[in-house]
């Protein structure tokens, strides 16, 4: 990931030198964040490259969105596009969505099926496996051209039960990056993973993403009231918190909604299916897994800017399901998250908020459960947080 964009990078750099002294006596510990982090342009470059081109491992697809050989996704991490590719040989594998040529951008579609990417400028192509093919006037190319310093650049995948992850520079595998909330993952993909693709539904939120991320399990029952028709079990649940990198999440049992006659058609919070497994895991930097009564949904999340984030709600069923019960899925689903979900709507209006008031020079603070060690977390503590930004303020250069 090296090139043409080190000089602006240098530039930018110092600036934020500058910014993160300024900060730096507000952000002493994870407990207490100055609101400018969410709000300071200089931070949110610096996050672009730390972050969503650094170490982490990004959640960018789930397998069924890459149906069959020579399929393809594109997605952005942070600002750079990417194209991830599944081979013939059923490889999976990322590169920057980018012509090496002029640098253009390379597929323009969401998803589809394809062997070979064509640039629309001077009509190079690339192979799916990220190799350059072949451009018009070959022969005329300058001296020192070799094939193969004209690939696309790649970044690294791995896959954990149908899920698939990319890093540009990992430090670690993926196994060990997810540790104890690896379990979680794969109770959200019904252990097999064999799910299969109902559709996406995109929000944008003017908030910065890691407001939308940093919604805490605290807020859930006092914000919410449509989880009193999900029989939401708050404090109820099975707990990790992963460090060092702050991956959250909760396990608990499903329980059918209890029709006391406050809806007029209960079938919508009805659990049709057997697994009543629930789970919500939120992946550090920015992901989502949600499975509640027959729901199971990923949240792809996107900043677009210091104060935009776009995110995707893939959903999903089962393999095995009837069309009857895809469709309840579906309905279910998206009545709970998405752009009409009652649980989205509330959490954008709250996530407006916060962003209005981040340039006031006030912090955001967390108070509950927090001296609570991570192993005796419990669902309702904000140190499924502090846990996040404590690898936050490491990742930033912020002291320990
Ligand atoms: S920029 Fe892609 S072929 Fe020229
Ligand atoms: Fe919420």
């Amino acid at each position: 990931m090296k090139g043409q964009c080190d000089m602006a990078t240098t530039a930018g750099m110092e600036e934020y030198e500058t910014v993160r002294a300024r900060i730096a006596g507000q952000f002493t510990t994870e407990k207490d964040i100055p609101k400018a982090i969410f709000s300071d342009p200089a931070i949110y470059r610096e996050e672009l490259k730390r972050i969503f081109r650094g170490h982490y491992w990004h959640m960018v697809a789930h397998r069924a969105e890459l149906p069959e050989a020579n399929s393809f996704k594109t997605f952005w991490l942070g600002e750079t596009p990417v194209l991830l590719t599944r081979g013939e040989d059923e490889t999976l594998r990322a590169f920057v969505n980018t012509c090496t040529h002029r640098g253009t951008l390379l597929e323009q579609r969401a998803t589809g099926c394809s062997k070979e990417f064509e640039c629309p400028y001077h009509r190079w192509l690339f192979s799916n496996k990220g190799n350059f093919i072949g451009g018009p006037g070959r022969r005329d190319f300058r001296s020192d051209f070799v094939a193969e310093d004209y690939a696309l650049r790649e970044f690294q995948v791995d896959e954990i039960a149908g899920l698939i992850f990319c890093s540009a520079a990992p430090q670690v595998g993926l196994e060990e990056w997810l540790g104890q909330c690896a379990g979680h993952v794969r109770d959200v993909m019904l252990d097999d993973g064999r799910l299969t693709l109902l559709g996406y539904q995109n929000a944008i939120f003017n908030a910065n993403w890691k407001t939308y991320f940093d919604n805490d399990f605290y807020h859930a029952p006092l914000l919410h009231m449509g989880f009193r028709l999900l029989s939401w079990h708050g404090g109820q649940g099975e707990v990790r918190v992963e460090e060092p990198v702050g991956h959250f999440s909760v396990g608990y049992e499903s329980s059918p909604y209890e029709d006391n006659g406050f809806l007029a058609d209960p079938s919508l919070v009805e659990m049709k299916g057997t697994d009543a497994r629930a789970r919500v895991v939120a992946l550090r930097p920015a992901y989502v897994l949600t499975k509640h009564l027959d729901t199971i949904s990923v949240r792809f999340v996107r900043p677009l800017g210091v104060d935009r984030t776009q995110v995707t709600y893939a959903f999903f069923g089962h393999e095995s399901d009837s069309p009857e019960y895809q469709a309840h899925r579906v309905r279910q689903a998206s009545n709970l998250l998405g752009p009409s979900g009652m649980i989205t709507i509330e959490d954008a209006a709250v996530f407006n908020r916060q962003q209005m008031t981040s340039r006031d020079g006030g912090m955001s603070r967390f108070v509950v459960g927090v001296d609570r060690p991570a192993a005796e977390a419990r669902q309702n503590d904000e140190n499924g947080n502090t846990a996040g930004w404590a690898y936050y303020r490491e990742v930033m250069g912020f002291d320990r």
